[in-house]
């Protein structure tokens, strides 16, 4: 059963910028709640009871909106407004945080989570992907109590868009199932397919080993697409073509279309 989950949110959003200097884009609005409120929804809708938020000096937003505001509530029940008490109410959940000192990477914010995660299977949700429909983690988890195996999201991209994200080769097992083969890191030139990795992943311990084998990239930073390619060699890994409508807030026209919904 997979019960611990770790969403990494310490990078800083460059694609985002210049909002990104002051306001987490963990922390957009969508319809009042920020980008991490749905995400955390979804972890919990997924049988997830523990979650690790790797942030950084700059994300104590994160903290305090999943805290209680004593002030906030007392306020509503002294001016006789508790009927808003709801509005500040967020997942019951155990979250706990962990500070990541320099954005190097996914790869490197992932293996701050080891002593949280320990010998356990894991998920991992980036919560700059925002999922609309059946929760896309179920659908992982699944798939891994059924294997028992390495599981990462996809979803078919149009290819211009497929040079910005991990696009894997998959072998197809059972209708949106897929073995994957190889994976390679935003590619700039003949990507092996269409499906891009979708920031939803439920991983075995084994993954820290292959994590701590990854060197660096030209930009110093540690890619989780490094260590899965490394782990593909050794272990099973599936691809599962999840079925939610998937958003990138990180790119403007996807937040914009998820607004509009
Ligand atoms: P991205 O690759 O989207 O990076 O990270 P980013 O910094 O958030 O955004 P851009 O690309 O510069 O606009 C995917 C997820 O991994 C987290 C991010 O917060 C995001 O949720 N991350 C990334 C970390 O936690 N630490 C890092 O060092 C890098």
């Amino acid at each position: 059963m997979i019960k611990k989950a770790v969403i990494p949110a310490a990078g800083y959003g460059t694609r985002s910028l210049p909002i990104t200097k002051v306001i987490p884009k963990e922390m957009f609005p969508i319809g009042g709640k920020p980008a991490i409120h749905y995400v955390v929804e979804e972890a919990v809708a997924s049988g997830i009871e523990e979650i690790l938020i790797v942030i950084s000096r700059t994300k104590n937003l994160i903290m305090d909106y999943f805290d209680h505001s004593l002030e906030l509530e007392a306020f509503l029940e002294r001016v006789n407004k508790t009927h808003l008490l709801e509005k500040t109410t967020v997942p019951d959940v155990h979250i706990q945080y962990v500070r990541q000192s320099h954005a190097k990477g996914l790869g490197d914010a992932l293996k701050i989570a080891e002593p949280f995660t320990g010998c356990d299977p894991f998920a991992v949700l980036l919560p700059d992907d925002i999922y609309v429909g059946k929760p896309a983690l179920a659908e992982l988890i699944e798939i891994f109590e059924s294997y028992n195996e390495n599981v990462i999201s996809v979803k078919q991209l149009q290819n211009e868009m497929l040079k910005d994200y991990g696009i894997i080769k998959g072998e197809l097992v059972s209708e949106g199932l897929y073995r994957l083969k190889e994976i390679v890191e935003k590619p700039k030139i003949f990507p092996p397919s269409n499906y891009a990795v979708t920031g939803r992943y439920v991983f075995n311990s084994g993954i820290y080993q292959y994590l701590s084998e990854v060197l660096p990239d030209f930009g110093g930073e540690i890619q989780l697409t490094d260590a899965i390619q490394l782990m593909l060699k050794e272990e099973v890994f599936f691809a599962k073509e999840c079925t939610g409508d998937r958003y990138d807030i990180g790119k403007e026209q996807d937040y914009i279309r998820l607004l509009n919904r």
